[in-house]
């Protein structure tokens, strides 16, 4: 049986163009959309360019826990198995501070929570694979605008967008590291978890982001510059599909190469209370 992947975020952008080169590989892909509608026309975009049709859809707000539960529920009723996760639906918010319906900062929410969830939720399918793998899309943001404040996680007092998109890459890149360690300690073998940062890459990321009227201009100045979103999706295709990736589980890759994460706020203890504020938040608890 060949493999199966789910791509979360494969409406537009960098993940559209991972799960079209996925399915061009011949991966049975399953697309996940917030939108139904919007979702089915990418499956079916993606159906007719690839020549695959072992492409399905699910949907879930990941703004929300509950939905996000629903989702993972209906993933466990129609497959038997996940061969690799990729987690890339994420996003940067606007200037002003904006809550989820859970009362979640949205930043939060979506770049750190939703995948910390989908993880765990779906581990059991994951186990099942021979060679899984857990794709983690980060940000180099987490190296230029993280400034964590570990007693305001969701920056309730001195919100910025960028700071809270930072800091959101940086907390999935300590779930990540997080996580391989929980994974070597229960000596699970068949799952590696990596995170990367695919680049500038012009897609909707930051479009409808009001960061204030000169970031606006500097961030529509600089996309010009942006590659493309297939340019965008090579590390985390590479990462699906290469036989042997360099580096270790729990790395983060730049242009398919182990690079460096940022050190400054590290310590074992802060990835510990990342790890545990999330488990909390999310209701799940070992
Ligand atoms: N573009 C860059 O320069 C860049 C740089 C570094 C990292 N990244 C990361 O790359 C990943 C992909 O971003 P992109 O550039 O491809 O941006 P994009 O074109 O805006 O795509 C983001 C995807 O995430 C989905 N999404 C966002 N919020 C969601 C929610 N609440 N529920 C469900 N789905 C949601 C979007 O769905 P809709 O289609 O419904 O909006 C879309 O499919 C993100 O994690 C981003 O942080 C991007």
């Amino acid at each position: 049986m060949g493999k199966t992947v789910l791509i979360t975020g494969a409406t537009s952008g960098i993940g559209k163009a991972a799960a079209l080169a996925l399915a061009q590989r011949g991966y049975q892909v399953i697309v996940h959309g917030r939108n139904p509608g919007k979702t089915e026309v990418i499956r079916k975009e993606i159906i007719a360019e690839s020549g695959n049709d072992q492409v399905s859809v699910v949907t879930a707000d990941l703004y929300s826990l509950a939905d996000i539960r629903r989702m993972c529920a209906d993933i466990h009723e129609r497959y038997s198995r996940i061969d690799i996760l990729i987690n890339n639906a994420g996003g940067l918010m606007g200037k002003s501070r904006e809550t989820s319906q859970e009362n979640f900062e949205k930043t939060f929410a979506v770049n750190v929570l939703a995948p910390f969830l989908i993880t765990h939720l779906l581990m059991d399918l994951l186990v099942k694979s021979d060679d899984a793998r857990i794709i983690n899309v980060a940000s180099n943001s987490h190296q230029l605008n993280a400034k964590p404040d570990f007693g305001d996680i969701q920056l309730e007092k001195q919100y910025n967008p960028l700071r809270a998109y930072g800091n959101a890459k940086l907390f999935l890149i300590w779930n990540t590291q997080h996580l391989v360690g929980q994974l070597q300690r229960d000596s699970i073998t068949n799952v590696r978890a990596y995170t990367l940062h695919p680049g500038a890459v012009a897609t909707s990321f930051g479009v409808g982001s009001d960061l204030g009227p000169i970031l606006n201009f500097v961030s529509k100045l600089a996309r010009s510059f942006f590659k493309s979103p297939e340019s965008g999706a090579d590390t985390i295709v590479y990462l699906a599909t290469a036989e042997n990736v360099p580096g270790k589980s729990g790395d983060y890759f730049v242009d398919r190469k182990p690079a460096k994460k940022s050190m400054k706020y590290f310590t074992a203890e802060r990835e510990h209370l990342i790890w545990n504020y999330c488990l909390e938040q999310t209701g799940l608890h070992r």
